[in-house]
């Protein structure tokens, strides 16, 4: 059965192979492509976006802007990761995919709203938007299917010690999408670090020797080399797809259900997600939680995307 999908996005290279999987997936359809500003700021990952849209031939997918800041703290971007300019790698030409008009926020509740029971949100970038729609309308908790994100850690962080990017952004609003109580799957750095694009991956992507993989192999080592100089790692992860992956083949990933906090006020930990698998004195799981990954499995789901994109039998 197809899955409907919201994506909330940050492009991004990673964010860019989450929009492209999910376009080339059968199992999942998007519904609608969300903005927010994370990775770069908002004008920057929604012409991203578009870029991306573009180059994929997604043009029946409404995309739209959302939030430019984080609800509380300033906004802080990614561009040691993801370089200055956006998805660079690939020369983009101006995208003839244009955004819808309304706030992604108001997307996210309407599309909602009209389908109880259908959507599932899949946050990739900060979880300021999705804050904001479910305090804009707390009924979305109980018509999404499920949320399955892109952000967190229980072995420790990116950005500090304890935290990863996407909640270290927006702590507060990951505090919100945690505590709302629907169904969420949270897919941390324990499962994504495991995407690593090696040079076997490579190679498979440049075998299919059309626009589409050569523009993803192009973002790749662009991220290659800036993962390589940031944090001296030469299969650069992949993260932002795993989400995709997880609601396309949730047997790809294992998970274990935890009470899930953020932490808000920590001296040296502020954005750290307390993952508490213990099953202690009567703490009831918030979540289910990511904690290992099929990786030829996920490769496999990712090319053979990308090989349907690029209209390859
Ligand atoms: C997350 O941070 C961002 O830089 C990536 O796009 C991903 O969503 C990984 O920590
Ligand atoms: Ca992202």
């Amino acid at each position: 059965m197809t899955r409907r999908i919201i994506l909330d996005c940050d492009p991004g290279h990673d964010d860019a192979m989450a929009i492209l999987l999910a376009h080339g997936t059968p199992e999942v359809s998007l519904a609608a492509i969300t903005t927010v500003a994370g990775n770069h700021p908002l004008a920057l990952t929604t012409l991203n976006a578009l870029r991306v849209c573009t180059l994929a031939g997604i043009h029946d997918v409404p995309v739209a802007a959302g939030c430019a800041a984080p609800l509380v703290r300033p906004l802080f971007t990614a561009e040691d990761i993801h370089g200055k300019g956006g998805l660079e790698g690939h020369e983009w030409g101006e995208p003839s995919v244009r955004p819808v008009p309304e706030h992604a926020v108001d997307v996210i509740v309407d599309i909602v709203m009209s389908a109880p029971g259908e959507i599932t949100l899949v946050p990739i970038g900060p979880l300021t938007n999705i804050a904001m729609a479910v305090r804009k309308e707390p009924r979305i908790a109980e018509r999404v299917r499920e949320v399955v994100l892109m952000g967190g850690s229980f072995t420790g962080g990116n950005v500090t010690p304890a935290a990863e990017f996407n909640v270290y952004v927006d702590p507060e609003a990951a505090a919100i999408v945690f505590g709302a109580g629907w169904p969420l799957t949270m897919l941390g750095l324990e499962v994504t670090r495991k995407a690593a694009a090696d040079e076997e991956v490579f190679r498979r992507v440049s075998a299919l020797d059309s626009p589409v993989a050569r523009a993803v192999v192009g973002m790749l080592r662009f991220y290659q080399r800036q993962q390589m100089s940031a944090v001296g790692v030469s299969a650069p992860p992949v993260h932002d797809p795993c989400a995709i992956a997880q609601v396309a083949r949730p047997e790809l990933i294992p998970c274990r259900e935890a009470h899930v906090e953020i932490e808000l006020d920590g001296r040296l930990t502020t954005g750290m997600t307390v993952v508490d698998f213990r099953r202690r004195g009567g703490v009831q799981p918030n979540a289910t939680v990511g904690v290992d990954l099929d990786l030829p499995g996920f490769w496999d789901l990712f090319i053979g995307a990308l090989r349907s994109i690029s209209g390859v039998v």
